[in-house]
């Protein structure tokens, strides 16, 4: 895995792509507070909702976290080959559950993020981890135009998938459901994906403690972490233990390695079955040549909500009022 902040001595660069999400959300202002980590820039999907309210949300989310400066790239508004599915029964009408940012005053940067991604990452070879926290349509495109990218990437991160059960289905987690012929193309590109999936970011949920310690974040705890949070509908809702915050582990994963327990895998996307479509399907016994992935299994939850939080109370407006 991927050295931490700590051995590196210098901030990982990072580009996200990303479909904010409340999740995704928490994981951007995760990226503008961790010391160990340099947001380069964001680029965006449609996923959760349609790609140009992720595009603002992103942008409004930057804007709160202090970083207007970040590019914002807006991507692939439909998935390959499929119906568009969403999250909106689960993230809102808006993305960011019951939170009402105002429209950021920057603009999205000009340009489709698949070329930025394959600029920017050719650009500097080695150096900058890509992380996806939303569907996989964005990456599948970019490698397929430029397959040297795989090793031009220093690392290779995403939420998404499961070793387990789905979300959306018995089988298959949203990011992989959305767009599993991307995904597909995504896990056989010939890099190690590592898997940040539902076998480890239902572990680490906000639960009444951390929503405590959130309410002490001013603006950014009012305005957005807050009402994002019990702004989730449906299953998450309810969720005992409080929601998961499945985005934000996969950042976690890149500034702190530490806190995580992985396990090297083959994992196949399934495209084809009727009730499995979008299933990843991860066999930890493979063969060590054919594996093409390093999965996620555990995750050191009470370390990992301090390694959030205090990235969080670093933002600006953590320590500012609400206007609201
Ligand atoms: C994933 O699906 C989306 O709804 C979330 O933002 C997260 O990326 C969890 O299954
Ligand atoms: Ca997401």
């Amino acid at each position: 895995m991927t050295d931490g902040a700590a051995e590196r001595g210098t901030p990982a660069r990072v580009l996200l792509d990303c479909d904010p999400g409340i999740d995704d959300a928490f994981a951007i202002v995760f990226g503008c507070g961790h010391p160990g980590l340099d947001l380069a820039g964001l680029t965006t999907v449609s996923g959760n909702v349609n790609l140009g309210t992720v595009t603002g949300n992103a942008l409004s989310v930057l804007e709160l976290a202090g970083r207007p400066d970040v590019p914002v790239v807006p991507g692939s508004a439909r998935p390959l080959l499929r119906p568009t599915l969403d999250a909106r029964e689960v993230h809102g009408e808006g993305g960011l559950g019951a939170a009402r940012l105002p429209a950021a005053q920057a603009r999205p940067a000009p340009g489709h993020a698949v070329d930025y991604l394959i600029d920017t990452i050719g650009a500097a070879p080695g150096e900058i981890t890509l992380v996806a926290t939303g569907p996989l349509t964005n990456i599948a495109l970019a490698v397929r135009r430029e397959p040297r990218l795989t090793g031009w990437v220093r690392d290779f991160v995403i939420m998404g998938g499961s070793a387990g059960r789905g979300n959306v289905t018995p089988a298959a987690e949203f990011n992989i459901a959305a767009d599993p012929e991307a995904a597909a193309i995504v896990f056989e590109a010939g890099w190690r994906v590592t898997m940040v999936g539902l076998d480890v970011t239902l572990q680490a949920r906000a639960g009444p403690d951390v929503q405590d310690r959130i309410r002490k974040l001013g603006r950014l705890g009012a305005d957005l972490l807050l009402p994002g949070l019990l702004g989730y509908r449906g299953e998450h809702a309810q969720a005992a233990g409080g929601a998961p915050v499945h985005d934000v582990c996969a950042l976690a994963l890149v500034a702190e390695p530490g806190l995580f327990g992985c396990a090297p895998a083959r994992v196949d996307v399934e495209t084809a079955g009727r009730w499995t479509s979008g299933m990843t399907v991860t066999d930890f016994t493979a063969d060590p040549a054919a594996r093409n992935a390093l999965v996620a299994m555990t995750v050191d939850v009470p370390a990992f909500w301090d390694l959030v939080l205090d990235a969080y109370a670093a933002i600006p407006a953590a320590a500012t009022a609400s206007r609201s």
